[in-house]
């Protein structure tokens, strides 16, 4: 078993019977889907779910989950999701699977954010590895560009094939940007008041736990929000 599947496991701690459970996205929240939807059967536990994106909404169905609409969700217990980074201070990069605004709703509404990984995701700073991700309103896409362009360099993220761009399921575009500030909370802070930005990948204070995975080993960040 790969160490993504095992960590995802391992999210399962967290998981409480009478709960609503947010879905995440990408390979390792798959993996969590996988083996929570197992744990439902065996416990035979009540458990009601919601999906962080259109990708999460399908694997929440292949196994018969029951699916809340977005739009009836008032709160939810926990929320589990991977990450493209994780700094030692519990900041995250998100959003190479598009959907920012979902992700980060669910992230901050959940009474506990697990971030599962493994140590391939540890960077110093967030950045290190990856642009930055900025959904942004499709119709006012220039204007905001030209904003973001005082601040960094970027382009609107293309499709798989690169014939078309990328659109979340808020129908936003996205953008990806490397950016000169480093210091996370200033950028963070100076991006969010950005008319026409819908969301940023930056997760700023948000996570409670990162569960990180190395050959087996499991390390626990912890954040004291
Ligand atoms: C989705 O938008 C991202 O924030 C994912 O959480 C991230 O890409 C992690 O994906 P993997 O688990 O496949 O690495």
């Amino acid at each position: 078993m790969e160490d993504k599947e095992k960590i995802a496991i391992k999210a399962l701690d967290y998981v409480e019977n009478n709960s609503v459970v947010g879905l995440g996205t990408g390979s390792t929240a798959n993996y969590f889907i996988k083996h929570l939807s197992r744990r439902i059967d065996q416990e035979n536990l009540n458990i009601s779910v919601v999906a962080s994106s259109t990708a999460s909404e399908i694997e929440a169905n292949k196994y018969s989950l029951n699916l809340l609409g977005f739009d009836t969700l008032e709160g939810l217990d926990l929320y589990v999701d991977g990450a493209d980074e994780i700094s030692p201070q519990l900041d995250l990069l998100k959003g190479k699977g598009y959907d920012l605004v979902k992700e980060k709703l669910l992230a901050q509404s959940a009474d506990k954010f697990i971030v599962i990984a493994d140590s391939s995701k540890k960077v110093k700073f967030i950045g290190e590895n990856n642009l930055i991700p900025i959904e942004v309103l499709k119709d006012s896409w220039r204007l905001t560009k030209n904003l973001l362009d005082q601040l960094g360099n970027g382009d609107l993220r293309k499709n798989a094939k690169g014939d078309a761009y990328s659109i979340s399921s808020a129908g936003n575009y996205i953008f990806d940007y490397k950016f000169k500030e480093k210091n996370i909370k200033l950028l963070h802070d100076s991006l969010l008041v950005i008319p026409g930005v819908a969301e940023i990948g930056i997760f700023h204070n948000i996570a409670d736990n990162a569960l990180i995975i190395n050959n087996g080993d499991i390390e626990i960040i912890s954040l004291n929000k």
